[in-house]
């Protein structure tokens, strides 16, 4: 009865496990695809949207991966066919990740006319000789293009993903790659410092001795990052995250955050409920957190067979998930409204965590204002570590 009343979920994220190669950093679940694959896995996915339907009321969706811009016409078609089924009048902003190097205009139009009003375009860097070292499948020269593309089809609303701290990457060499990210005229820019991920053939190389990991410099290039993007007209709302300071048609802009802030990943950070669907996954509906398993096959398998795909599932304790809010709502630059956050967790954040606050505080990592807590600068480049504080 309870589960009859409960308000719909508006956060849908769709996890497309296929790239067309693996990139030598990448431990995101997703392998080289071959197209009879990409079939049966559409299938299982329309399958587990069915289950959900009734419980969604999408406000964002994200389609993720993995390299969803893979799939071909067709396969595009047959997703949307299956995403009419929602209710979607209310979809504000719709996310589509798309590499570079497999965009075409007819499928950028495809996404327009399917009703995606935001791209997400991997560009990493505008260095061939860093790009080859990442092991992407595409040149700066692609990245151009693909940008082109994604506005002649009618995008308004394009992030680029860039990469910074790559190995052999100098000062002078971001700074390019910055300089030439600002001047397209993006909306969006989200910034990743190189993670050595195990297992993966980037990690091995540091191992072996081969590469060597700087900190001082990945320190620096935060700096540039962060004072290069903000004198080309963009407001950092989060870490790593930037969106241009302008006013859309249908989204006004809060105080927290701009207006073309990338909706559905506040949503997660502000501790919002979504599902995920698709292999590895995760959903996190009304305090359970569930896994899709990391295996297309099994994942197809188990849909085929009418069961849930799930590898794992997890209730937290209220107080350990008002914990977790915690720290991934200190990653905003607007902090946490203390009024908020007891309205989202029940807990009061200046009863639960004054020590860890008052912490922070005194090693200027933090300050602590009349309405909110948030992170200074300096602790926004550690959020890593503040966030630790808050889960216990
Ligand atoms: C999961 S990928 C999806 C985008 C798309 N597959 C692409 O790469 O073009 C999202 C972003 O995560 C970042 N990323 C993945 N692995 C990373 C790592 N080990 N360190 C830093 N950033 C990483 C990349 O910048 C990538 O654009
Ligand atoms: S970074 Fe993107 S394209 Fe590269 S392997 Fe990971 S998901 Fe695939």
């Amino acid at each position: 009865m309870v589960e009859l009343l409960a308000k719909p979920i508006g956060g849908l994220y769709v996890h497309v496990p296929f790239c067309a190669r693996k990139c030598l950093y990448c431990a995101f679940y997703s392998e080289p695809s071959r197209g009879e694959v990409i079939d049966r896995y559409i299938g299982a996915l329309i399958r587990e949207l069915e289950r959900v339907a009734g419980d969604l009321r999408p406000r964002t969706i994200f389609i993720g991966g993995g390299t969803p811009s893979l799939l071909n016409l067709r396969q595009w078609e047959q997703v949307f066919r299956a995403t009419e089924r929602l209710p979607l009048s209310g979809v504000t902003e719709w996310t589509v990740e798309c590499n570079p190097a497999t965009l075409s205009l007819d499928k950028a139009r495809l996404l327009r006319s399917g009703g995606v009003n935001r791209v997400s375009l991997g560009v990493q860097s505008f260095d061939d000789t860093l790009l080859d070292r990442l092991g992407r499948v595409h040149s700066r020269q692609m990245a151009f293009h693909s940008f082109d593309l994604l506005r002649q089809a009618g995008f308004e609303n394009v992030n680029l993903d860039l990469m910074f701290a790559i190995p052999g990457q100098t000062l002078a060499a971001w700074r390019q790659t910055l300089a030439e990210a600002t001047a397209m005229g993006s909306e969006h820019l989200s910034t990743y410092e190189v993670i050595y991920e195990e297992d993966t053939p980037l990690y091995e190389q540091l191992q072996a001795g081969k590469i060597e990991a700087n900190e001082d410099l990945a320190c620096a290039m935060y700096e540039e990052l962060v004072q290069r993007v903000a004198s080309a007209g963009f407001q950092q709302y989060e870490v790593a995250n930037f969106a241009r300071a302008r006013n859309t048609n249908n989204q006004l802009p809060t105080n927290d955050y701009p207006s073309l802030a990338c909706r559905h990943n506040v949503n997660y950070w502000r501790g919002g409920s979504f599902y995920g669907l698709g292999p590895s996954a995760t959903t996190y509906v009304r305090g359970v957190r569930t896994k899709n398993h990391p295996n297309t096959q099994l994942y197809c398998e188990q849909l085929e067979l009418s069961r849930r795909p799930l590898e794992s599932r997890e209730e937290l304790a209220p107080l350990a998930r008002a914990a977790e809010t915690a720290a991934f709502g200190l990653r905003m630059v607007a902090g946490w409204p203390f009024e908020l956050f007891e309205r989202v967790t029940g807990y009061d954040l200046r009863r639960e965590w004054a020590e860890d606050m008052n912490q922070l505080v005194q090693q200027d990592r933090a300050r602590i204002l009349p309405d909110r807590f948030q992170l200074t600068r300096e602790g926004l480049r550690f959020a890593d570590a503040a966030a630790e504080l808050f889960l216990r």
